[in-house]
C-alpha cells in the first residue's frame, strides 16, 4: 500500500518535473553542442535525469533519443533514477578501492535490493558509485544523507541501514499518532 503511494506520488512528480524540463528547454538554444549542457543542467534542477527528459531533449536539439541516451549513459556523472529520500554513495576512488571499497557498494546493493545508480521502488533510498570524496584517510567511505562515513566495514552498512529503518518507522507511527488523534 505504502509502495502504490510512492509510485503514485512519483508519477505526478515525474509529470512535474518533464513540464519543468520542457519549459527550461525553451530557454536554450537549439545546438547540438548544448547536448552535455543540457543534460547536467536537468540533473542539476532535478537530481536525475528521466527517460522522458532525454526525448524531449532529443526533440528540442533534433537528435534521436537513441544518441541522447548513448551520450548520457556513457558519463558517470548522470543518474537516471530519481534521487531517494536517503541518498547512499559509496566512494570507489583508488585509496576507498583498495581498501575494499567495492565490497561495501556490494554489501549495499545486497541489503537494499538495488544496483549502483538504481533508487529502491518505495524511493527510500539511491544507491551511487562516485570517485574520490577527499577523505581518503578514512577509506573505504561512504556517503549517507551527505554525512561522511569513514571505515566503513559490512556490519557498519548493516548498522546504518538498520538505523534508517528505525528512524523511518518511528516517524511512521508518530505520523499514525497523529492522525488517530
Ligand atoms: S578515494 Fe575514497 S575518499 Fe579518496
Amino acid at each position: 500500500m505504502e509502495v502504490c503511494r510512492a509510485l503514485e506520488q512519483g508519477d505526478k512528480e515525474e509529470e512535474r518535473i518533464l513540464s519543468d524540463i520542457s519549459s527550461s528547454l525553451k530557454l536554450f538554444e537549439r545546438k547540438r553542442s548544448n547536448l552535455i549542457p543540457l543534460l547536467q543542467m536537468i540533473q542539476k534542477r532535478h537530481g536525475y535525469i528521466p527517460p522522458m527528459g532525454m526525448v524531449l531533449l532529443a526533440q528540442h536539439l533534433d537528435l534521436s533519443p537513441s544518441h541522447v541516451y548513448g551520450v548520457a549513459t556513457f558519463y558517470n556523472q548522470f543518474r537516471f533514477n530519481p534521487p531517494g529520500k536517503h541518498p547512499i554513495k559509496v566512494c570507489l576512488g583508488t585509496a576507498c578501492h583498495v581498501k575494499g571499497g567495492e565490497i561495501i557498494l556490494e554489501n549495499f546493493e545486497r541489503k537494499l535490493g538495488i544496483k549502483a545508480g538504481e533508487t529502491t521502488r518505495d524511493r527510500e533510498f539511491s544507491l551511487d558509485r562516485v570517485a574520490c570524496v577527499g577523505c581518503c584517510a578514512l577509506a573505504p567511505v561512504a556517503i549517507v544523507n551527505d554525512k561522511v562515513e569513514g571505515h566503513m566495514t559490512p556490519s557498519k552498512v548493516e548498522g546504518i541501514i538498520l538505523s534508517l529503518e528505525i528512524e523511518k518507522e518511528k516517524k511512521k507511527r508518530e505520523a499514525d499518532k497523529d492522525d488517530t488523534e
